[in-house]
């Protein structure tokens, strides 16, 4: 339902010209959680503003529902708008203003009545957990609970989009999670598109469906977030998927271990389904090959189970040929550390 054709953004002013965005493409589907991630400077913040126009865009198209905004302007752009609601790292809210008054803003500036405007605020403030915070002011809140705020404020005009930019980034890692769950919530609950900018993976980790990873303006992967934390193909990805799930041998290690004869090094990742298969028995009785688990972890992504090991697999070379029909057989992404680390 957002689709982002050969987006580019250039600040130029002066004597200085940086190119923040270039030929970024993607495809946001409708109600997914799309995150995109990159390092500092990537692009990120500049990507997110450019897809409610707060920043125009250089060059390219940003399609909501088939509607082109970077065509709009006046009454038309404030209209799409409407259907775009964002929140910010550091909240933006009005220091004199209470909860309630906050979350009414959006509803005033758009003209709405006093009665409309005290409904909607009396339906968003038990939504984000703050039905006894109503008539407290920002200075009284914590920052999960600000936050808090800042959601029930880009609810209110009831948008199709949510956008995030390190919405979680000035908040402690407990709160962190407890505001990634009602991002969650509200999407399943509201069928809401939500786009999230952030530098951490454990943040797509724990909500995503989609990611892009953008790298020195340039959008270098986007699929699913299954597949690229099975398989990670550019080497920004692979790095944040590290950070994750950390799953590399100490060097001197792994020339041991490679020096072993009739032995390979296999990095096995699995998801879902094949997380509950005894992978390690079938080596074993089918294949005829002896296992050393050097690594082992099962972590949750998202609803999911995502698994990493790391195992030596001992036999002829008959009975390793087996081991890798086997483990192609059954569906399993896997690479050799001890090939040069080239995928199966
Ligand atoms: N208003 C601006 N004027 C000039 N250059 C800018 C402006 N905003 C961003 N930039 C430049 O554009 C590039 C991308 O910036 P952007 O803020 O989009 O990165 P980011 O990925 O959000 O980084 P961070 O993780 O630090 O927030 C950077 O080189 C930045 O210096
Ligand atoms: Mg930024």
């Amino acid at each position: 339902m957002i689709e982002i054709n050969n987006l580019g953004k250039v600040y130029s002013g002066g004597r200085s010209y940086t190119r923040a965005l270039g030929g970024v493409d993607l495809s946001i589907p409708k109600g997914s959680v799309y995150g995109i991630i990159g390092l500092s400077g990537a692009g990120k913040s500049t990507l997110v503003r450019c897809l409610n126009l707060l920043e125009r865009p250089s060059e390219g198209q940003i399609l909501i529902n088939g509607q082109d905004l970077t065509v709009l302007s006046g009454e038309e752009l404030r209209k799409a708008r409407r259907r775009i609601g964002m929140i910010f790292q550091h909240f933006n809210l009005l220091s004199s203003r209470t909860v309630a008054e906050n979350i009414a803003f959006p509803l005033e500036i758009d003209g709405m009545k006093k009665a409309e405007i005290n409904k909607i605020v009396d339906e968003l403030l038990p939504l984000v957990g703050l039905s006894d915070k109503k008539d407290s002011y920002p200075s009284e809140l914590s920052g999960g609970q600000k936050q808090r705020v800042g959601i029930a404020r880009a609810l209110a005009l009831k948008p199709d989009v949510l956008l995030c930019d390190e919405a979680t980034s000035a908040l402690d890692p407990q709160t962190t999670l407890s505001i990634l769950n009602l991002l969650k919530d509200i999407n399943r609950e509201l069928g809401l598109t939500i786009v999230i900018i952030t530098h951490e993976m454990k943040v797509i980790k724990e909500i995503c469906t989609h990611v892009a990873v953008l790298h020195d303006a340039k959008c270098v992967e986007n699929a699913t977030v299954e597949e690229v934390f099975t398989s990670p193909k550019s080497d920004i990805a692979r790095e944040f998927v590290s950070s994750v799930f950390p799953a590399e041998l100490p060097e001197d290690l792994l020339r041991e271990l490679s020096s072993h004869k009739d032995s390979e090094l296999v990095r096995i990742n699995f998801l879902g389904d094949t997380a509950s298969k005894p992978i390690i028995n079938g080596l074993i009785t089918e294949c005829g090959v002896q296992i050393n688990i050097l690594y082992g972890s099962v972590e949750h992504l998202r609803s999911s189970l995502f698994g990493n090991l790391i195992l030596e697999i001992r036999g002829t070379d008959e009975q390793r040929g087996l081991a890798h029909e086997y483990l192609k057989s059954n569906s399993l992404v896997f690479s050799y550390l001890n090939r040069g680390g080239a995928d199966a």
